[in-house]
């Protein structure tokens, strides 16, 4: 359990906005070491250039999350640096959305590449350093916290691709939390769940990898669940900082589910008792029967 947070480093992803920028504005502020991490370089350099300005330690590195050789080469000049991290995010994601058979194989290789295969690749070069250090000091402490969604733990329609990739972070930070206690009592596991939060994410494709050859008009249904999203994450009434603060809370008090939403997870247990009574999946608007109703009609007119 990590409880004093000064000297000591943080990795963060996705650190050029929203919940990585403000862990890093929380990090800077106890006076940690900062490596940070994105695939966007301007706000990567803004990021780098405001947290060195804050006085902070700051190595920046532009990585793509789903690279291995990209995520390696983060592992290595950290570990030079630093040496092992203390505070792992693996947090950097992008979303997608639409009716699930119409995403196509590079909508699926992005957002899996990104959301999943970034985490995984977080989780398999860090853990082993932060376990050696563990290690070689029994007063060391480390702990890892990676950003799934809300969207883990629940199937909304329209944004398939982006659940899927979600479900599988959750999966896989339940499955960390308990691989560690196996091996260590010194690292520490949390995944966050986020609700809606204003942020860059409903902007994703601004980082998304361009391929004229494979270029493709958004269908109907994304381009309906892009003008959802915007709304449902410009309106976000909880801010990333209030989040960033939420993610400090729980690493200090070793605590693994982080929900900046705790009243939205009526839903959770709605899906949980759709699933012990094997009925069918409830309607997610029942509470809302107009947006289901809106959202039918839009995708049905001719
Ligand atoms: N904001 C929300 O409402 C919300 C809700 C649930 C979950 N989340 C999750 O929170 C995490 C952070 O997103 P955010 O809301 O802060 O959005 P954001 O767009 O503000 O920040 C995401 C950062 O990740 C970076 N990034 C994108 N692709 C990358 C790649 N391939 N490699 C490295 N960096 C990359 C972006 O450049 C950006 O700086 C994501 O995993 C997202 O899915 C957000």
């Amino acid at each position: 359990m990590i409880t004093d947070f000064k000297g000591k480093t943080a990795v963060l992803t996705g650190a050029g906005s929203g919940f990585g920028l403000e862990c890093a504005r929380v990090g800077a502020r106890l006076g940690m070491n900062l490596v940070l991490a994105d695939v966007q370089a301007d706000a990567l350099d803004r990021a780098e250039a405001e947290l060195r300005e804050a006085g902070a330690t700051v190595l920046a590195q532009r990585v793509d999350v789903s690279n291995a050789g990209h995520m390696e080469a983060l592992g290595r000049s950290t570990l030079e640096r630093f040496g092992a991290p203390h505070l792992v995010f693996n947090n950097a994601g992008v979303g997608a959305g639409g009716l699930i058979w119409e995403n196509t194989v590079r909508d699926w290789e992005w957002v899996l590449g990104v959301n999943l295969m970034g985490v995984a690749h977080g989780v398999r070069v860090f853990t082993p350093m932060m376990l050696e250090a563990a290690g070689h000091d029994a007063s060391w402490q480390g702990h890892i916290v990676n950003t799934a969604s809300m969207a883990g733990l629940v199937n909304a329609p329209n944004m398939g691709i982006y659940n899927v990739s979600k479900h599988a972070v959750v999966a896989l930070s339940e499955t960390l939390f308990q691989d560690l206690a196996l091996v260590t009592e010194q690292i520490g596991a949390s995944v966050l769940g986020p609700f809606f939060v204003p942020t860059g994410i409903s902007q994703s494709h601004r980082n998304r990898p361009t391929d004229p050859a494979q270029a493709s008009t958004p269908t109907r249904s994304q381009l309906i669940n892009q003008i959802m999203s915007d709304k449902a994450v410009g309106s976000g009434k909880v801010s990333a900082t209030e989040v960033a603060h939420m993610v400090f809370d729980a690493v200090r008090a070793n605590r693994f589910y982080i929900f900046s939403h705790p009243q939205a997870l009526g839903s959770v247990q709605t899906r949980m008792e759709d699933i012990l009574q094997a009925r069918n999946p409830t309607d997610p608007f029942a509470s809302k029967p107009h947006i289901g109703a809106e959202l039918r009609a839009a995708l049905r007119s001719p």
